[in-house]
């Protein structure tokens, strides 16, 4: 729930973190569910309420007192407020079903901007489809609440429709906000909940709810993030036959809650998800772009870019949509966590949907998107000068990697043994990252093993036989790996052998060439000048009609600096990623002998800037 240096749990106090470690102790005393009716004694206890309600007389009527003042200390709460309780309740959902199902909750800051801006005047009905323990939902009863004057037990009773595959979850909801009306001062003995414990994709949503059956006012919610990886066969093939986001490549179940949103959303309603920001790029995500891009559902996305929200393994963003057509998606990002207060005054830039491709959406503020025009229409794209390669990759660094060494036997210790390889098995290798902050020329970092052989300008493994009697060091080490090797791909072997790379890539590169690491704050183009070396982690830039070197000061420039952090993916700490796919489309301009030798002899980077700008066309200002 922390982002660096920022608590944005919502939680009223300060001491959130403590809190969290003084819930954990409590769970190794009481059973979770003593524990939570501990916290709903204390909660009636500390705001005076005296209720009739069944589901909460019920609950508290043999909770001890000794039990509660306990609990009370330990955590150290003076008066117990909603929140405190809700915290709780997160905390007692055991860590493997959180990890099976995507679970984690939405800091409050979130859920109320989310609400604030899906739910208006006019909203009736809200729906929540994977409601955890109901944030996102009490916070749109609140909402109705403040904007219509309704009774909250009206509200949670005709208003409010929920779903989520865990029944703590579901019991959870309702214990959240039976607390809120009686915390409002209302009371009734029961509430009729429209809240379901279901799979929500696979869920009869309007036999279910027949009131509603043109469709929800608003749908908001955090849908879970689960990896296809990570899915049971049966889960993989259920999403693949019923939705059409979830066809191609690593697809996630969040995006099968996408099409189950807008299935569920009226024609007038609004839908906001906080949901990881990886589909604006990832290859699983085209589908999922197409379907949206189609249907120029999205109106608009706040980016988080590369700031951390809460406990989840992936970036995020907020993405409103509706079913009308619209001509472009409003786009802003935040990058820092201070400008998380002030979510409301943010304002979006339309980026036009005919502008957009299915292949990767690159999403900008106004401004940039016409300097980035400019960068790409100068010259010839980078990927037309020059060819760009992609590196070894063995899928197990840790075993095929040595260090370097100039002896006959290099010695590798695994597992307490130390084995003595055969260098004459090894090849050098540039492990691009380890080459430094500063651009410099490449020398190899490492020895990699290499059992391959070439046989009519294609590399095949070597046979296993004389990997063993030719290099019986080297296949000792393999073989003392193997299971470890075994894993990669999770366990597919696909015909390889099991001591081959796990991909058949970057064996010819050889040549000069510049490499760049794959993620990097700044450009950091190297140069490779004996280029016999492989190279990993990375990507190289070879083969080009102009002078290396004078590629090799443009990328290392402002320019591309600026062009990268607004144009490919954000890794946490600012990183910019610079595959293939971000850096091919970049322009290097056109330039004649006499400017290609003029950069040659260039010394001073703001003289190389001030040229630079002025072929882009571009303020060096900008991206200062
Ligand atoms: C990311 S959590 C969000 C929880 C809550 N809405 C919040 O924001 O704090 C995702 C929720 O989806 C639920 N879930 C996972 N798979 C589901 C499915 N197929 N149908 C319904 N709920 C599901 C999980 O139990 C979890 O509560």
């Amino acid at each position: 729930m922390r982002g660096k240096g920022w608590d944005i749990s919502g939680l009223d106090f300060k001491n959130g973190s403590s809190y969290d470690h003084s819930i954990k102790l409590l769970i190794t005393v009481y059973a979770k569910d003593y524990l939570v009716n501990c916290m709903l004694a204390m909660f009636i206890a500390d705001n005076n309420i005296t209720t009739t309600n069944r589901t909460i007389r019920k609950r508290v009527k043999n909770v001890a007192e000794c039990d509660v003042k306990y609990v009370k200390n330990t955590l150290r709460c003076d008066r117990c407020e909603l929140v405190h309780v809700q915290k709780v309740l997160e905390c007692v959902v055991e860590s493997s079903v959180r990890q099976r199902y995507g679970v984690v909750y939405t800091p409050t800051i979130i859920t109320e901007y989310i609400t604030r801006k899906s739910i208006g005047k006019g909203t009736r009905t809200v729906c929540d489809p994977a409601c955890g323990t109901g944030v996102f939902l009490l916070s749109a009863v609140k909402r109705i609440h403040q904007l219509s004057g309704r009774r909250v037990s009206d509200i949670i009773e005709n208003s409010i429709f929920g779903a989520d595959i865990l029944e703590e979850h579901i019991t959870y909801t309702k214990i959240v906000l039976i607390l809120y009306m009686l915390y409002i001062g209302e009371d009734k003995q029961y509430l009729n909940f429209n809240l379901n414990c279901c799979d929500s994709l696979t869920f009869d949503w309007k036999n279910a709810h027949p009131a509603v059956s043109t469709g929800f006012d608003a749908v908001i919610g955090n849908p879970p993030y689960i990896r296809i990886q990570d899915m049971e066969n049966v889960q993989k093939t259920a999403l693949r036959t019923r939705w059409r986001t979830c066809t191609n490549g690593s697809y996630n179940i969040y995006f099968a809650f996408f099409e189950l949103g807008v299935g569920i959303l009226s024609s007038t309603g609004t839908l906001g998800y906080v949901t990881s920001n990886n589909f604006f790029t990832s290859f699983a995500g085209k589908n999922l772009r197409g379907w949206m891009q189609e249907n120029r559902y999205v109106r608009r996305i706040l980016d988080f870019t590369h700031l951390i929200l809460f406990e989840a393994t992936s970036y995020t963003c907020i993405v409103f949509l509706d079913r009308r057509k619209k001509n472009g998606i409003g786009y802003n990002y935040v990058t820092e966590y201070n400008d998380l207060v002030a979510l409301n005054s943010i304002k979006f830039d339309i980026n036009p949907y005919h502008k957009l491709r299915y292949e990767k959406w690159r999403l900008l503020k106004s401004d940039e998107r016409e300097i980035i025009e400019k960068i790409e229409s100068t010259g010839r794209p980078l990927g037309m000068v020059s060819d760009i390669h992609s590196g070894i990759a063995t899928l197990k660094d840790k075993v095929f990697l040595l260090p370097y060494s100039d002896d006959e036997y290099i010695e590798k210790i695994y597992a307490g043994r130390v084995y003595r390889i055969e260098s004459s098995i090894t090849r050098n290798i540039i492990k691009i990252p380890d080459l430094g902050n500063k651009p410099s020329q490449a020398l190899p970092t490492n020895k990699i093993v290499f059992p391959y052989r070439k046989v009519s300008k294609r590399y095949e493994p070597l046979p296993e036989r004389e990997l063993k009697d030719v290099y019986p060091g080297c296949y000792q080490y393999l073989c003392a790996n193997k299971t470890v090797l075994l894993k990669r791909d999770g366990g597919k072997q696909n015909g390889r052998a099991w001591y081959a790379y796990g991909r058949s890539q970057g064996f010819d590169t050889d040549g000069r060439k510049l490499l760049t690491p794959t993620f990097s704050i700044k450009p950091r183009f190297h140069f490779d000048d004996n280029g016999n070396s492989f190279f990993c982690n990375g990507y190289a830039i070879c083969n080009s009609d102009i002078p290396l070197i004078v590629i090799q000061k443009i990328l290392n420039s402002n320019v591309l600096a600026y062009y990268i952090t607004k144009t490919s993916v954000s890794v946490a700490g600012g990183y910019g990623c610079f595959q293939k796919n971000f850096i091919e489309r970049f322009g290097i301009p056109d330039l004649t002998d006499m400017e290609i030798e003029r950069i040659e002899d260039m010394t001073d980077q703001d003289h190389l800037e001030e040229l630079l700008a002025e072929k882009y066309n571009i303020s060096a200002l900008i991206y200062q």
